[in-house]
């Protein structure tokens, strides 16, 4: 199911972004520490590494996401020059507060007292962006919601002496590489409902929770841990089904209320701590894609140039 979600603001919104990065010191990305790099749009890496701004990257709802995943993500954002890697919740004032300080170590050159620092809040639609711009300001100047794009307009604000503070619509970008990427995106409620199917969307979450986290599914829906063994995305939405009693009125199983409900479950944090990749899942699955590229490219390869059946007898030689 390849994903493709550009509505025409956020177009117009990549336009003003990238003017609004060349009078930017620091980009704050804010991206879902669940799933840090499907959520993070390339295009935002592109602008900024184009005009070569630092990046404090906000690994933002790590309350949702797997500690010792998010641990590695840091690891892997802190090795790349220029960024900066920080987890966070923004709906905790305490980690709020160090972002303004982390931002003035990124860009020395503004602490001098005359120039301010100037702070630019990019990322997807619903990875936190209002909610981190409210806690930073200290009150409501960004309407947050769970419906993704939600803000529409950029503005700058004024975050203390010397620093101020743009906040930028969500973002996506017009084609979604991975699949698998737009299908955690959907599970994390970053695409919206009408783009995408839910009964799809679960299986696959279905799948990595089997595969990862399989003790909180049994914890959650009291399935027995060698029923689950036996499972696949599909299987245990029929499962959730079953012990939830969703059914149609005849009698079947309502799947797509089974599909909401693990969904709801991974979005509302009811199955504890959950990340969809981690930076092995994200290697292997970026390798597979090559390989599965190279793979088409060397059969196209082989193929016989001709339209003459019989490709094996190439011509050269018959005569002999
Ligand atoms: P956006 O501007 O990037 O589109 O995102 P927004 O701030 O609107 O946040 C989207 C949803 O994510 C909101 O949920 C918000 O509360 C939630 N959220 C933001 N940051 C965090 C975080 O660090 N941890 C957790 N657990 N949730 C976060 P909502 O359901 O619309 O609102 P609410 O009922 O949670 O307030």
């Amino acid at each position: 199911m390849p994903i493709q979600w550009f509505p025409g603001h956020m177009a117009s919104a990549r336009k003003k972004a990238a003017e609004a990065m060349a009078m930017t010191d620091v980009v704050i990305e804010v991206t879902d520490a669940r799933l840090p790099e499907a959520s993070s749009n390339p295009m935002i890496g592109e602008l900024r590494r184009f005009r070569n701004r630092p990046c404090l990257k906000l690994l933002n709802k790590s309350d949702l996401a797997d500690p010792e995943v998010t641990r590695a993500w840091m690891d892997f954002y802190n090795a790349q020059p220029g960024v900066r890697a920080v987890a966070v919740s923004a709906k905790n004032p305490a980690e709020v507060a160090r972002i303004p300080g982390l931002c003035r170590q990124l860009a020395p050159h503004r602490d001098d007292g005359v120039k301010p620092l100037r702070m630019m809040i990019m990322g997807i639609p619903n990875v936190g962006k209002s909610t981190l711009m409210n806690a930073l300001l200290k009150r409501k100047v960004a309407k947050v919601g769970d419906e993704p794009a939600v803000t529409k307009h950029q503005q700058t604000l004024d975050l203390g002496p010397g620093m101020t503070l743009t906040d930028t619509p969500g973002m996506m970008w017009p084609k979604i590489d991975h699949d698998a990427d737009g299908y955690m995106l959907a599970a994390s409620h970053a695409i919206g409902r009408n783009a995408v199917i839910d009964e799809e969307v679960a299986a696959f979450l279905g799948a990595i929770l089997l595969a990862r986290y399989a003790g909180r599914l049994a914890a959650r829906y009291r399935v027995e841990p060698a029923a689950l063994a036996a499972m696949d995305g599909p299987a245990l939405i029929e499962e959730v089904g079953r012990r939830r009693g969703c059914l149609v009125r005849g009698g079947g199983l309502d799947l797509e209320k089974a599909a909401l409900i693990l969904l709801q479950d991974y979005r509302d944090g009811a199955l504890g701590r959950i990340s969809l990749e981690t930076p092995a899942t994200r290697a292997r699955m970026i390798a597979d894609a090559q390989a599965a590229v190279r793979a088409a490219a060397a059969q196209e390869g082989a193929e016989p140039a001709g339209e003459d059946e019989g490709g094996d007898c190439s011509g050269d030689g018959g005569g002999d």
